[in-house]
């Protein structure tokens, strides 16, 4: 968390409730990446989100809540499958999505019969949450296909004036969106791979996560290009790294996300970003690199391709969506 004195604090988490209150949106930090936020209950608030992000309209977004008890007021039910992971995971970076109840606006589900829920970690978010008693609305704060924030300095480069007020919160510890499991069927099934993984739903909480590839559901996180940099980004098996990067910098800028170590001679237009060796590294730094090596000018991002095992495999499912064909 970003150094805020106690009294910084409650300025902020004061202002954040009163423009909260009066229908504006806040930026606000999550552990896995930063979210423009609106009461979720407050209809034209959240379409005031839509409209700064510039998503369309018949996309869900995701309610948060501060505590667990509120799940109620929001889902027609709770199956046990859903109960546990809550349980166990919350609050963290698990987005459970749930039958809808009578008292959420159809803005937030897309006029699905579902609403998806998250008990977010961060210190300051679930402190808003607690004290506004509401739950926010709050898809990722970047523009519509863009990469997701995971610093306030990233949610103000993009959506800038829109937005009156953004908790800084420091950079998000796990970077990537969170995982999102639909428990509305007979079984619970993965729709989106994040940092809490099959494996360790089935382990911590006993519940078997089915996971198929979620074609056809009619929401963003499935198109194939969704977190798109400017850059055309190359996924590259391991020994063909370096003269990839040499070949594609007689074309221009290059970018590379680096997990070992870079050899001395590379031309001057290849910025090279070091990933770290782990993982959770990986993941906590990839969007920042990607917002960096656009913003260096790099035509294109080259990357080795992690293994698709564990946190690994939401990384793996990000950089494809990187790397996709854009529409
Ligand atoms: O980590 C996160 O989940 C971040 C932080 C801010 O909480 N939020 C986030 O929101 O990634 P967004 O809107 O960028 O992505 C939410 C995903 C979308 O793919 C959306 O379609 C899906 O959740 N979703 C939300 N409600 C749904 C529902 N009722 N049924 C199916 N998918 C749903
Ligand atoms: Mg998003």
């Amino acid at each position: 968390m970003a150094e805020l004195d106690r009294t910084e604090t409650e300025t902020e988490l004061h202002r954040a409730l009163a423009l909260l209150s009066a229908g504006e949106v806040v930026g606000v930090p999550t552990e896995t990446v930063y979210g423009l936020a609106a009461d979720g209950l407050n209809e034209s608030a959240v379409r005031r989100v839509f409209a700064i992000k510039g998503r369309p309209p018949g996309h869900p977004v995701i309610l948060h809540v501060g505590t667990s008890e509120e799940v109620v007021r929001y889902a027609a039910d709770v199956p046990l499958a859903a109960r546990r992971l809550m349980d166990v995971f919350w609050p963290g970076p698990l987005t459970l999505i749930l039958p809808r109840s009578g008292a959420v606006p159809d803005v937030v589900t897309g006029g699905l019969p579902t609403v998806g829920l998250r008990m977010p970690a961060h210190p300051l978010t679930l402190a808003l949450l607690q004290r506004f008693g509401r739950p926010l609305a709050a898809p990722s704060a970047n523009r519509f296909g863009r990469v997701s924030p995971t610093t306030a300095e990233h949610v103000r480069a993009d959506l800038g004036a829109d937005v009156p007020l953004v908790l800084d919160g420091g950079a998000c510890v796990i970077g990537l969106e969170s995982t999102i499991v639909d428990v509305t069927g007979a079984e619970p099934r993965l729709r989106r791979p994040g940092a809490i993984t099959p494996g360790e739903m089935q382990e911590r909480a006993g519940v078997r996560v089915y996971v198929d590839d979620g074609a056809g559901l009619p929401v963003p996180g499935s198109l194939p290009s969704h977190y798109a940099p400017r850059a055309q980004v190359l996924l590259v098996p391991a020994d063909e790294l370096w003269s990839r990067v040499r070949e594609l910098s007689l074309l221009g800028p290059v970018g590379v996300l680096d997990r070992g170590v870079a050899p001395p001679d590379l031309p001057a237009n290849v910025t090279v970003c070091a990933m770290g060796q782990t993982g959770a590294e990986l993941a906590q730094r990839l969007y920042a690199a990607l917002r960096l090596l656009d913003e260096r000018g790099a035509l294109h991002i080259v990357s080795v391709m992690p293994e698709a095992i564990g946190l690994g495999e939401a990384i793996v499912d990000r950089l494809q969506r990187a790397a996709a064909p854009r529409p």
